[in-house]
């Protein structure tokens, strides 16, 4: 879709002033498939579709970045047979991105220690970043063994290494988000009231939403109306100047 036409279904959507970035924490996979009777690993399944649609849905509406949480340096301590599913479907997952990419001109970006992946998925990482340099438009960026303490640990020793003095310009430079804007907006589905170690360095003004909605029920119409809350919100940065 050419700019002026997404500029359009936004401002037809009445969504004018968006954020330039959004993330999201994909939760309550689990808990919507134990409510079926599936497994677990059902609702990653859904999930994972949800994202597909809801990439598609922010780069419609001109978003420039959507950052999203898959899976966090926390959850290796699931059982093991639901790990091996979850990075099954990524490797599904990014498989079949690398088929469309041309197609939707969306530029995939994992972020996360990829080094412990398996040699599939760390292959699969390259092609995309390879393919996605390729594209300039819209950005979705996957964390997969991303934690945000781990993010600042490595940010500092690469610093270090570098022999820079550990600033905030430096350190931001670099995060797995060095040159990308801090996320405008936060969305946590689910029902749960906490980050989870995600972005931490970058959430520092951001906008929170919470939604109890499990993510795999979450539809374009819950992003819509995350954004429309989004846009009654002051944001003053420690000032007192309202937006
Ligand atoms: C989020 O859904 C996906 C991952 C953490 C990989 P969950 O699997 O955490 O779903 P709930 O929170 O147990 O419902
Ligand atoms: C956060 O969800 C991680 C992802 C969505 C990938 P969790 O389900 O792991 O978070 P907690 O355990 O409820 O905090
Ligand atoms: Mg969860």
């Amino acid at each position: 879709m050419r700019w002026f036409k997404r500029k359009q279904k936004a401002e037809e959507l009445g969504l004018t002033d968006l954020p330039r970035h959004i993330a999201v924490i994909m939760d309550g996979n689990g808990r919507w498939a134990t409510k079926r009777g599936l497994p677990r690993s059902a609702g990653h399944s859904v999930g994972a579709e949800v994202f597909r649609t809801i990439a598609t849905h922010c780069r419609d509406l001109g978003i420039e970045h959507l950052t999203v949480y898959a899976f966090s340096t926390e959850n290796w301590s699931r059982p093991a047979d639901e790990v091996r599913s979850i990075m099954k479907l990524l490797e599904k997952y990014l498989r079949e991105a690398i088929e469309t990419m041309e197609r939707d001109h969306i530029r995939l970006c994992i972020w996360g220690d990829t080094s412990v992946l398996s040699p599939e998925l760390q292959s699969l990482i390259r092609t995309t970043d390879d393919l996605s340099q390729n594209y300039k438009g819209f950005q979705a960026n996957i964390c997969i063994n991303y934690g945000g303490r781990d993010e600042i640990v490595r940010a500092a020793n690469l610093c270090a290494e570098k022999g820079l003095p550990i600033t905030a310009e430096a350190l931001s430079g670099a995060m797995y988000s060095a040159g990308v804007p801090d996320p405008d907006l936060i969305i946590r589905p689910s029902g749960e009231y906490r980050l989870s170690n995600f972005l931490l360095w970058q959430s520092a003004y951001a906008e929170l939403y919470f939604t109890d909605t499990l993510w795999p029920d979450f539809t374009t119409a819950d992003l819509d109306a995350a954004i429309v809350d989004y846009q009654h919100r002051s944001r003053r940065y420690g000032g007192v100047q309202s937006k």
